[in-house]
């Protein structure tokens, strides 16, 4: 489907951390894949909700109350029109996809878990999607498995799926990698899962803020993202998982909110999605969180992706057009994230150099230690890339690498 090009101008206007300057310079952001820039819709989400509205939800019956409780639940249905949920009771708001990820793990995973059974990931995974897995496997005696890719930054499908065993319990995949933006096939790898009936867990952390994401369509068994990557607040995030599945799981947390009934003889637990929601909720964040995504889709998901697909072509483009600095990972398909090395420099030398000329930029190996591994590199230089991103700040990018090649490669 092709989508009426976005006047991102426009957009990028609305972003007022945006209009800054570094080190003197225009700040060149191209970080979102650590953290989105915040709209000015969601900063007057936010302090509207504080201004006007905040009281303790589900808890009292002024008019307050039932505004705030109204608004946080009001979210929970932006979120579930967002992804195209079949309800907006699988919508649990956790800190962030590292949280939803951990949930899963203890409350989904543990309790079937067996010695000698395998949780099935790639090598491409964030450590949020592996680590959960490898601290309830150990306990047991079972095993993660990781599903190799390409050179190139693929998964190899076909290896993925010889990994797929009868002692396969579960699958745990990233949608799009944070380190160097492989976009997977992921209606491909659902439907293997499904075909076998192996739950699966789709990392969206790196996806639902580039395109389209249908939940409906998908068919998988749970998603985690994150809210700051998404445009929204840090400390929000979402679990989306079957109402059945959520239902039947224990919870993870207990306090004030999650039960039908306490007593000292024994507790009862509400249905998902307050089940899993103990203690006060990062209320203001959830109100924030969906003014987010109402914001996002309204701009039109294809056409958010067709804008962000022209200027990571262009960011490739730029970055391969320079001696001296070579792209990790090519990817049939890609978002957001393009990693290079520059030859004879530490990539944080490089991040400092880029900081000077104002361009933001991060290093290290990004959470994913065995995608650098498998590349034998220790860590990048990442550029990520959000909406209001143009062909200015890749410009930019450009011309600061090319200096920092003349003067020190
Ligand atoms: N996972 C985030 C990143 O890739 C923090 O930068």
């Amino acid at each position: 489907m092709s989508a009426a090009p976005l006047d991102i101008d426009a957009v990028r206007a609305q972003f007022p951390l945006l209009r800054q300057e570094a080190h003197g310079k225009p700040l060149v952001y191209l970080d979102t894949a650590a953290t989105s820039q915040k709209p000015q819709v969601v900063i007057d989400a936010i302090s509207a909700h504080y201004l006007n509205d905040n009281a303790n939800i589900h808890r009292a019956v002024y008019a307050l109350a039932a505004r705030a409780t109204t608004a946080y639940e009001h979210a929970r249905k932006q979120v579930a029109t967002f992804l195209n949920a079949p309800s907006e009771d699988e919508i649990i708001f956790v800190r962030g996809a590292t949280e939803a990820i951990n949930l899963v793990a203890q409350s989904f995973v543990r309790p079937m878990l067996k010695a000698g059974d395998e949780i099935l990931v790639t090598e491409m995974e964030h450590h949020a999607n592996i680590v959960p897995y490898q601290m309830i496997a150990e306990a047991v005696g079972a095993k993660v498995i990781a599903a190799p890719i390409t050179d190139d930054g693929d998964l190899d499908l076909a290896a993925f799926e010889a990994c797929i065993t009868d002692r396969t319990v579960f699958m745990g995949v990233v949608h799009v990698s944070n380190a160097i933006g492989t976009v997977n096939p992921i209606e491909k790898i659902c439907a293997l899962a499904r075909d076998r009936g192996i739950p699966i867990l789709v990392d969206g952390a790196q996806s639902v803020q580039h395109g389209p994401i249908d939940l409906k369509a998908l068919d998988c068994d749970f998603f985690a993202f994150s809210g700051h990557k998404v445009y929204a607040p840090t400390g929000t995030g979402v679990l989306w998982g079957k109402l059945a599945h959520l239902n039947a799981m224990p919870p993870y947390q207990g306090g004030g909110d999650m039960i039908k009934d306490v007593d000292f003889s024994g507790t009862t637990f509400a249905d998902a999605p307050a089940r899993f929601e103990a203690g006060t909720p990062n209320i203001a964040g959830a109100v924030g969180l969906g003014a987010a995504v109402e914001w996002l889709g309204n701009l039109g998901m294809e056409a958010v992706a067709a804008h962000e697909h022209a200027i990571t072509e262009a960011l490739v483009k730029a970055i391969d057009g320079i001696d001296g600095v070579r792209i990790v990972g090519r990817p049939k398909l890609r978002a957001s994230a393009v990693s290079f090395l520059v030859d004879g420099l530490h990539p944080s030398d490089v991040g400092s150099l880029l900081d000077n000329y104002g361009v933001a930029v991060r290093t290290g190996h990004h959470c994913a230690q065995p995608l650098m591994t498998r590349f034998g590199i220790s860590g990048t230089a990442r550029c990520s890339i959000g909406i209001y991103n143009t062909l200015d700040d890749v410009a930019r990018l450009e011309a600061a690498l090319r200096r920092i090649v003349e003067k020190f490669v």
